[in-house]
């Protein structure tokens, strides 16, 4: 098998995060607003790669030395037959680690079947407890009680602590912080906020949109004291803190006020089959040729294009060395 490869930066690849479709029942504003994307968007399924080809991809990566493999969207639970597709992934030599992220929606009638099929660990966004405020956040097209009966579900489905994921935007949902600490605080759990990126070019970001972590990390010590707690792993995306009254943890990815690509271990594969080496990246590589070829022929592939990639988009953001044309954030789910 090829070497596990390094990129120019020295990074090996670690880390696959899998779109397995890109179409999504949310319009959230920061990701794919309603008034840029139709409601009937999305590939026609045959566009997609089929789970037999999927198998392909994740088998050559992990050859590659990628542990840990996250399926994504759009929503990933509108992917039909999407527990068998775990079930074949879960199978995979190398793969210690499977994971999702979801909206949430649709999770309760699904969550038993993804553990059963040998899904480990589930990572839900939730932006907002309040039922207005959510709804209108997920471009009206949500409840916020079908997400908390997803992560009921989930539990009962026996998913240990799932992460909670809560993208915070200035004077838009700021105020349901501390509520969705207070919420989440001491279940085990781990809620993390995420600043608002510059991810794809449809969301019309600005700077002054994005609470930097350390205000919020100040505002909830204030309320419920924190301490730093150290990274799980090298790489971490989350900066990790615990309650100092033993009510858990919670985290904060930072990628506008403190990057995190030094340690970026991490590819991106769009439901279509396309290798994205940064989530800013402002185009992806088709890797259907390959995967048609078969297994050795992706792994060769995969570590030739890994080689050669120097991505760290966010520690050259605002340097006016940034790409202008910049993936969107449901085509690589995040
Ligand atoms: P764990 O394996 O549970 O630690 O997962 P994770 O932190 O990688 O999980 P998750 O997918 O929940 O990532 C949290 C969020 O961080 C994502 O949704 C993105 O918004 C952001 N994020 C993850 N990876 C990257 C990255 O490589 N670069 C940037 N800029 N943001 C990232
Ligand atoms: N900035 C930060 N996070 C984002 N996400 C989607 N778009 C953005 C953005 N522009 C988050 C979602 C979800 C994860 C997949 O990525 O809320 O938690
Ligand atoms: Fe859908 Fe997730 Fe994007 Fe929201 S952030 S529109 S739920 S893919
Ligand atoms: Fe990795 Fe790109 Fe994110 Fe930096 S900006 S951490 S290189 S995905």
């Amino acid at each position: 098998p090829p070497a596990a490869p390094r990129d120019r930066l020295g990074r090996p690849l670690r880390d696959l995060r899998l779109s397995v479709i890109e179409a999504c029942n949310f319009r959230c504003g920061y990701c794919m607003p309603a008034d840029r994307v139709p409601d009937d968007y999305g590939l026609d399924a045959a566009s997609r790669l089929s789970f037999g080809q999927i198998e392909t991809l994740v088998r050559a990566a992990a050859r590659l030395g990628v542990t840990k493999l996250r399926l994504t969207g759009g929503e990933p639970l509108l992917r039909k037959g999407l527990a068998a597709l775990v079930a074949r992934l879960a199978r995979v030599e190398g793969i210690e680690d499977l994971a999702m992220t979801t909206n949430g929606a649709l999770l309760a009638p699904h969550a038993a079947a993804l553990r059963a099929a040998g899904l480990r660990r589930l990572t839900v966004s939730l932006d907002a407890l309040d039922p207005d405020v959510f709804r209108a956040l997920s471009g009206h097209r949500g409840r916020v009680e079908d997400v908390l009966a997803g992560i009921a579900a989930a539990e009962a489905a026996g998913f240990g602590p799932l992460k909670i994921n809560c993208v915070v935007q200035r004077g838009v949902n700021e105020d349901q912080v501390l509520p969705l600490v207070a919420r989440f605080r001491g279940t085990g759990h781990v809620l993390r906020f995420i600043e608002y990126m510059d991810v794809g070019t449809c969301n019309g970001w600005r700077r002054d949109g994005v609470v930097p972590s350390s205000e919020l990390r100040a505002r909830i010590h204030a309320r419920w004291p924190l301490r730093p707690l150290d990274a799980q792993y090298r790489g971490e995306v989350a900066e990790r803190h615990g309650f100092l009254d033993g009510g858990g943890e919670i985290g904060f990815v930072s990628s506008v006020t403190a990057p995190f690509c030094g340690d970026c271990h991490r590819a991106r594969v769009s439901a279509d089959g396309r290798l994205y080496t940064c989530l800013f990246a402002d185009a992806g590589t088709d890797l259907r040729a390959a995967i048609e070829a078969g297994e050795a022929a992706v792994a060769a592939r995969l570590a030739e294009l890994w080689r050669a990639r120097a991505d760290r988009y966010s520690e050259i953001r605002g340097s006016g060395r940034t790409p202008r044309r910049r993936v969107e954030m449901f085509l690589v789910g995040g």
